[in-house]
């Protein structure tokens, strides 16, 4: 269905900017298979996707789709036979047009353009019992414009729209990488879905090994743009997480970031923050049940750590929500090994799924840090997308705010002068910062990064 042969492509050349981003990759997919592809930062995974959909015209080698050589095509045409999901749940659809409006349009993806977003009945029926099948509720808002839903649901509805022709290539990229993990799993499920039912030939690029082993049939790992590993079949079936996760320890191993001293040193100091991650996690979920508790002990022996006391009373609730982050904070600085920042995360998404006994605001800090170690875990170096910023409003309330922020000189930002409070991963978690100096008095916002 798709045969990407040995396909080059670098940025700025003959610069000391170059970047080798794609080097000869080349990848065929059968009919109806679904391959994951994951890859450590700047990997070309997303450039690999660009080149497919024709972002831009690739230095050499030939991409055929659909017994079609798509080589030369534009990326116009070959969205007829494409279908897209992109990390940010803001592109991909027109904010204020009705959901039914964006279906419309996308129904006539690659088509006559120029006709509005005209909805005939029977589309509507059609788009209202799609939409139903999401089992997100939206059936009886398909004339709410879609910038009023949540990142979770957009997701989704952009997941719809893509699949919506039975692309012969559906493209997607990190689509969850941006939502709360109960969307993302929400998202996850509709994806299997979907592809399943309509046996659509799939890219799926994520930074979640989790879902690579979960969803597909085939798992491409890549490395500095080239693939390192393709793995199919019975090799594919029995891959872990885990092995995933060794395969990215080798290639840091290779590439000599550390050396294994240091590491064992790391390990060592790392416990005294992960037992505080631990303790501060378990207080924070009211009713821990016996399968949490198992799996925190789990990580607990395999890191050799002691388990915090988990008796009623034993465990206080954490003081301040930023605390927790300063923690985990100090703790991926010790540059701990992926394989145990990543099983961390597995307790930590374990306890945000079991239950609903959380608070919002516990919940909300917990996306944040999730996001923080998923950031580690994947050699990202500087994930964080939101900026919350103090605005000082008169001359006066200049020592209130050094006073809450001790060392922070003001900056220059978009033609005004702000105290910089931080840089989040979560725009709830953001929210959430901002509102404790907006209760101060203080003009306080978000900026988007
Ligand atoms: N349009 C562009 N112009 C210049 N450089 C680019 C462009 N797109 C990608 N790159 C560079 O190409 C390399 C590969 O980037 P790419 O976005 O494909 O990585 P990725 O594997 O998707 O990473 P991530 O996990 O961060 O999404 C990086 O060094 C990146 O900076
Ligand atoms: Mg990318």
């Amino acid at each position: 269905m798709l045969q990407i042969s040995n396909i080059s492509k670098a940025f700025h050349i003959g610069t000391s900017n170059e970047v080798r981003a794609l080097s000869g990759v080349s990848i065929d997919l059968e009919p109806g298979s679904f391959l994951t592809i994951i890859g450590t930062n700047g990997s070309g995974k997303s450039t690999l996707l660009n080149a497919v959909a024709g972002s831009f015209r690739v230095d050499s080698g030939t991409t055929r789709l659909a017994d079609h050589d798509i080589t030369q095509w534009p990326e116009h045409r070959r969205a007829r036979l494409i279908g897209r999901v992109f990390q940010n749940p803001f592109s991909g659809t027109a904010p204020s047009m009705s959901i039914a409006e964006n279906i419309a349009l996308a129904t006539r993806r690659g088509r006559v353009r120029g006709f509005g977003a005209n909805v005939s009945p029977r589309l509507r029926d059609e788009i209202r019992d799609r939409v139903r099948s999401l089992k997100m509720g939206l059936e009886d808002r398909i004339d709410n414009p879609i910038g009023t839903l949540s990142g979770g649901q957009r997701q989704a509805l952009t997941l719809l729209m893509a699949s919506w022709l039975k692309p012969d290539l559906l493209l997607l990229d990190e689509h969850t990488a941006a939502l709360d993990p109960k969307s993302a799993d929400q998202v996850i499920q509709l994806t299997a879905e979907i592809v399943g039912r309509d046996k659509l030939t799939t890219l799926m690029v994520t930074h979640s090994m989790q879902q690579a082993v979960d969803l597909g049939d085939r798992i491409v790992m890549m490395h500095k743009g080239r693939v390192l590993h393709d793995l199919t079949g019975a090799d594919r079936d029995n891959l872990t997480a885990n092995d995933l996760l060794r395969r990215f320890e080798d290639i840091r191993r290779r590439e000599q970031l550390e050396k294994p001293a240091e590491a064992l040193l790391r390990e060592a100091r790392g416990a005294e923050q992960l037992m505080a991650i631990l303790g501060a996690v378990a207080a924070a979920d009211a009713n821990l049940d016996a399968r949490e508790i198992a799996l925190m002990k789990a990580f607990a022996d395999h890191w050799g750590l002691e388990m915090p006391d988990l008796e009623e009373g034993a465990i206080s609730a954490l003081q301040d929500f930023a605390e927790l982050r300063q923690i985990v904070q100090r703790y991926l600085a010790i540059n701990p090994s992926r394989q145990q920042a990543n099983e961390l995360l597995d307790v930590l998404q374990h306890m945000v799924h079991v239950d609903d006994s959380m608070s919002t605001e516990e919940e909300i800090v917990l996306e944040e840090i999730t996001a923080m170690i998923v950031g580690y875990v994947t050699l990202r170096s500087d994930d964080a997308r939101y900026e919350v910023v103090i605005v000082p409003q008169t001359e006066d309330q200049e020592p209130l705010i050094t006073s809450l922020l001790p060392g922070v000189s003001p900056v220059q930002k978009r033609g005004g002068m702000v105290y910089l409070v931080g840089r989040f991963n979560s725009g709830r978690f953001a929210d959430l910062v901002a509102r404790k100096y907006i209760d101060q008095g203080l003009f306080t916002t978000r900026l988007d990064l």
